[in-house]
């Protein structure tokens, strides 16, 4: 892989996953598109891709994927193309009740849009960023690739139609898909809207923390640098041209047990302010990372204590973006 298109590189999980593969790899360029979607703050987006900018091999698109056609994007990218991580999207489950549209264009045309680009300019190889939000309501837990999917937001939805669309894409036109389904995935960089960045930024601000329900539903946290593992394993990956793939830590924390550590790592106690459940929310999360480990070699060893600590410093020592954001 030389030349990589990561979409959503401005992103939590892209951005990340950019860092590791110029850390770990020679001889890479990668383009990045991204529309700085408003969902969260510019801010944030221009930290998480401060480091690369001055980078003679990364070079960035501002482009929406939802209304770039592929053949803007075919002039907008020149070079041959080995390798599509496809990371954005338009992420979190309870906006895109109050907003569907907006999650269908940026996740599902927006998949065509980068599919059809695959198709004309004969790339070889996509990976999807799914999640594991598609299962919803089944309570066959852990979660096998295979069970039924009971999705209950217009967000996973999506990511089930983009695993679909990569279907049909792998079956006629040989491009290999592979969809990771990613199970609540936190580390330096983690969205704003998600449990664990709203927690610690609410502590240190001493204003209350918000928890929906009564503290019991739990989630199967997978810390980023595995996630990036995993992506990464699956641009390499060759043997077979569709593959479904739980990209999980397979073991789930309460969010009482999230809040109780989250209260060690900032040696403060949080103030809670319980609301009710909200629509859309599962009540477990919990990855079956079986094929995962076959397939791609994965083997996500970060505790969540560590994790959280990891969290925490990135916080900490840009604080002055992120309390302002
Ligand atoms: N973070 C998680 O826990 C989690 C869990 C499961 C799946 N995922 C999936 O992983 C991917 C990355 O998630 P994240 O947490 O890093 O989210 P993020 O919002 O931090 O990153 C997504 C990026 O995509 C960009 N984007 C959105 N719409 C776009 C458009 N129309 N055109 C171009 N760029 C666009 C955004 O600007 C953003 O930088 C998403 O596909 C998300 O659905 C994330």
């Amino acid at each position: 892989m030389n030349h990589i298109i990561i979409t959503g590189g401005a992103g939590f999980i892209g951005s990340n996953l950019i860092k590791t593969l110029f850390n770990t790899r020679s001889g890479i360029r990668i383009t990045c598109i991204d529309n700085f979607d408003p969902f969260y703050s510019a801010d944030i987006k221009q930290l998480n891709i401060r480091d690369f900018k001055s980078n003679p091999d990364f070079h960035f698109i501002y482009s929406d994927i939802a209304t770039t056609t592929p053949i803007e994007l075919n002039e907008l990218i020149e070079e041959p193309v080995n390798v599509i991580a496809h990371i954005a999207a338009r992420a979190g489950v309870r906006p895109s009740i109050q907003d569907p549209l907006s999650y269908q264009q940026s996740n599902v045309i927006g998949t065509q849009n980068l599919l059809e680009f695959a198709r004309q300019r004969g790339v070889k190889q996509f990976v999807f960023a799914s999640s594991s939000s598609v299962y919803g309501l089944n309570d066959h837990l852990p979660w096998k690739e295979d069970e039924q999917l009971l999705p209950i937001s217009p967000y996973a939805m999506t990511k089930q139609a983009g695993e679909m669309l990569g279907h049909v894409y792998s079956r006629l036109f040989g491009i290999r898909f592979l969809a990771l389904r990613l199970f609540t995935v936190y580390g330096p960089g983690q969205r704003p809207d998600l449990a664990i960045h709203k927690f610690i930024k609410a502590i240190l601000k001493g204003e209350p923390v918000t928890m929906y329900g009564d503290g019991s539903t739990s989630r199967d946290y997978t810390y980023v640098d595995d996630v990036v593992h995993g992506i990464i394993n699956a641009m390499n990956y060759d043997s077979t041209s569709f593959e479904i793939i739980n990209i999980g830590n397979n073991h789930t924390v309460s969010l009482k047990e999230l809040v109780i550590a989250i209260e060690e790592v900032c040696s403060k106690k949080a103030m809670i302010e319980q609301l009710p459940e909200q629509q859309g929310d599962l009540q477990k999360t919990f990855a079956d990372i079986s094929k995962a480990k076959k397939l791609l070699g994965y083997n996500p060893g970060m505790q969540l204590k560590d994790g959280l600590k990891k969290f925490y410093d990135w916080f900490l020592q840009n604080q002055e973006i992120l309390m302002n954001a």
